[in-house]
């Protein structure tokens, strides 16, 4: 199936694509995990305000549209089924994406700013395979070591409170309106976020399930 998993910074879209990509066989296609891996870019033939990607991440600010759309267009076109997390994330890359591909489903995870930024803050990513771990919610087996290959965890940049705060105001003025638009056009399937990470995959694949 194609996918597409909605909601704020720290909802949990990277937490329960993982689980759709072991239960579904679907590629993940994630812009800020691209683009992290492309931080030091040069993008300053575009006429934009930075010259990298990494500056307006930092910044907690949206990178350039042409610059993402680019991403996702290559990435989906190698794809037999996907779970697009990140992307899209205001009405000009949601009429690209509606340009370039069809959704079977489109599933928003639901979670309240102040649970936002908790998640965010204590949120730590193993630098080998990605796999994502809180200091109270979710912690591994030995501080600092991925339960899953044994990589070494990090916090992102991005992920002080001044920043996450940032990224949530991003996402409130650019990105709501996306839910919205799906919210009218009737296809939106809204989910609980703030439920057990296990919780939330038992309405997620359900969903899935559903539209498969
Ligand atoms: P991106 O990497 O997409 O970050 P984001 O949207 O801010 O989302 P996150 O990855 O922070 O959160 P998540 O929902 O995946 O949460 P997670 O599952 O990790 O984007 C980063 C930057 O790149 C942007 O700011 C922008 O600059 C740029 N960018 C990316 N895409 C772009 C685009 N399309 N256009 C322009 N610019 C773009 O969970 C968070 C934490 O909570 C974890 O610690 C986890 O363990 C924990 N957790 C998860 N689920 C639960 C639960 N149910 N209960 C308790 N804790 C939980
Ligand atoms: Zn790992």
């Amino acid at each position: 199936p194609n996918l597409l998993l909605l909601g704020a910074p720290g909802a949990g879209k990277g937490t329960q694509s993982r689980r759709l990509v072991d239960e579904f066989g679907v590629e993940h296609v994630t812009t800020g995990d691209a683009l992290r891996a492309n931080k030091q870019m040069d993008i300053s033939h575009l006429d934009v305000e930075y010259e990298t990607p990494g500056e307006y991440m930092d910044a907690g600010e949206l990178v350039p549209d042409e610059v993402v759309n680019e991403i996702v267009k290559s990435a989906l076109a190698d794809a037999d089924g996907y779970v697009l997390d990140g992307y899209p994330r205001n009405e000009s890359q949601t009429e690209y994406l509606d340009s370039i591909t069809d959704l079977d489903a489109v599933l928003y995870l639901d979670v309240d700013e102040e649970e936002l930024v908790g998640r965010l803050t204590g949120r730590r990513v193993c630098e080998d395979c990605g796999a994502t771990f809180h200091v109270d919610f979710d912690q591994p087996e030995e501080a600092g070591v991925c339960d899953e290959c044994g990589g070494d965890l990090y916090q992102r940049e991005d992920d002080t409170e001044e920043t996450a705060r940032e990224r949530i105001q991003v996402y409130e003025d650019n990105t709501a309106p996306v839910v919205e638009y799906f919210r009218e056009a009737g296809v939106l399937v809204e989910i609980d976020g703030e439920q057990t990470p296990d919780e939330v995959w038992t309405d997620v694949r359900d969903a899935v399930a559903e539209r498969d």
